[in-house]
């Protein structure tokens, strides 16, 4: 205890609470409805069950289904139904992983390790993306030592182009991955087309319905026009989806599922050479609560399809309301043709970022997206049960903000005064040591790592830097952050 940090003395439950309960005060305000993206938050009766069902689970240890069979039990349960909402047959088989992300990584390694077995003359493996995959498969390469290729996609409807994906195939090709949908815009890739070419190639297919997964079937039973994205389609080998989205689980729940067990097999890792206890794991975690677990089944059985049915049916009239005010809104489109509750919001002539530094001001918080060469920068919205009584508020809101932006005679921060600054920061980034990131604060208002009320300025920077630039500050930001 070399600086007496670590607590010497017990502090009261009450204390402890209390200071928790404070400290929660500076979150984002999800409680207010207003939050549109982050949280996926079901009504108080769904909360309840969840609350006890995550604790009646949570000293349960998925480390060992031996062990624990009723966490098996579980887990099985919860895979037979969601393979099920994506018509997977009775080979398709998965698990039950923490999130997207550990769902995509998963999905990566099997094909890594397929292609190890079947393909070994490869020694440089490439997985081809669409640009709008998610960020998550990038960080499985850059886990798992593969490379993304990224193939540019239609620049108005921000779909997959079958031809452009196929041409990027070469003989170091091991898995091609189409979303359903893509986070950013919410359009679906053309699965089926994909699905053909990674048939004729004889190459794995993922396919991203970590959104969708929860959403898309109950979208298509109440006639929404929803493409055919799933396991009944042929050549889809694999695909993740997750609970703790639109499914309304709790967080730390998502399934990955396969076509079969031939090929789960390669997502596996079994060490007994050690000298502890022999290791099997299905997915990356060893020791795990059972909470996320238990909550995702008891979500499941409690919400059932009735229940997602009547979730949809009231998302997708407040989207639908989102795409019409802000399409009536003058300088305002909306991107692509969302398929489901996920909207982009672009502006012509005025900053998104501003927009949600005024949109802030009134409680609003909405998140905004960098441009990328895909698209220009914009505001995303996932339109949650919460926030469906609060879009015709936050439309007139909007109207407002925008009125106000146009009347200020500096509409956009880089381009108004401070291209110097751009100049500035990017020839600090050519040397960058580490002096440069605190020289970057000064110079964006930040003190000791707090990022300023207002974040027009910072975003436009970061939005009119290059990638690899704002990935370095980025990268530098996160780790001043933590101690
Ligand atoms: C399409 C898609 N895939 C993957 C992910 C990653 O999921 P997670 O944040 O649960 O790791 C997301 C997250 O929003 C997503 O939208």
């Amino acid at each position: 205890m070399k600086n007496n940090i670590f607590p010497k003395k017990s502090t009261t439950k009450e204390q402890i609470l209390g200071t928790l309960k404070a400290m929660k005060a500076k979150d984002a305000p999800w409680q207010t409805g207003k939050v549109f993206a982050y949280i996926y938050k079901p009504s108080e009766d769904v909360t309840a069950l969840i609350n006890e069902a995550y604790t009646l689970y949570l000293s349960e240890n998925g480390l060992d289904p031996t062990a624990f069979p009723s966490m098996l039990v579980l887990e099985n349960e919860v895979v037979r139904m969601a393979a099920d909402l994506l018509n997977g047959n009775e080979q398709v088989v998965g698990n039950f992983t923490t999130g997207g992300t550990e769902s995509i990584i998963l999905a990566v390694k099997t094909a890594r390790d397929y292609a190890r077995q079947h393909f070994p003359h490869i020694k440089s493996p490439e997985i081809i993306l669409p640009h709008t995959a998610h960020a998550a498969f990038y960080k499985a390469c850059h886990y798992l030592d593969l490379r993304p290729i990224t193939v540019p996609v239609d620049k108005n409807t921000f779909q997959a182009i079958p031809e452009l994906m196929e041409k990027a195939i070469t003989p170091n090709t091991i898995l091609l991955v189409g979303s359903a949908p893509s986070y950013a815009q919410g359009v679906v890739d053309p699965i089926e087309d994909l699905a053909a070419i990674a048939l004729k190639h004889k190459l794995l297919f993922h396919v991203d319905a970590c959104v969708g997964g929860m959403f898309l079937p109950f979208a298509k039973n109440l006639g929404y026009n929803v493409p055919k994205f799933d396991f009944s389609v042929e050549g889809v080998t694999s695909m993740s989806m997750d609970i703790h989205k639109f499914g309304y689980a709790a967080k730390g729940a998502s399934v990955i599922l396969h076509r079969n067990a031939d090929l789960r097999k390669f997502q596996l890792f079994a060490h007994s050479g050690w000298a502890g206890y022999s290791i099997v794991n299905t997915t990356v975690l060893s020791t795990k609560t059972g909470g996320p677990l238990a909550a995702c089944w008891a979500t499941l059985k409690y919400i059932a399809a009735e229940g997602y049915q009547n979730i949809v049916t009231q998302t997708m009239e407040g989207t639908q309301k989102i795409i019409e005010g802000v399409t009536k809104i003058e300088g305002l489109k909306v991107l692509g043709k969302p398929v489901m509750n996920m909207v982009a919001m672009a502006a012509d002539g005025l900053s998104v970022f501003r927009i949600a530094d005024e949109m802030k001001k009134l409680g609003w918080f909405l998140q905004p997206q960098l441009a990328t060469e895909t698209s220009q920068e914009n505001i995303h919205f996932s339109v949650i049960l919460p926030n469906v009584p609060h879009v015709d508020t936050m439309l007139v809101d909007l109207e407002r903000c925008v009125s106000k932006i146009k009347a200020d005679a500096d509409e956009n921060m880089l381009e108004d005064g401070n291209n110097g600054l751009l100049t500035a920061v990017m020839g600090m980034l050519q040397n960058a040591d580490s002096q440069t990131f605190a020289q970057l604060e000064q110079l964006v208002g930040m003190e000791n790592g707090q990022l300023p009320e207002n974040m027009e300025l910072i975003n436009s920077l970061l939005n009119a830097l290059p990638v690899a630039e704002r990935d370095f500050i980025l990268k530098e930001f996160m780790n001043r952050l933590y101690c």
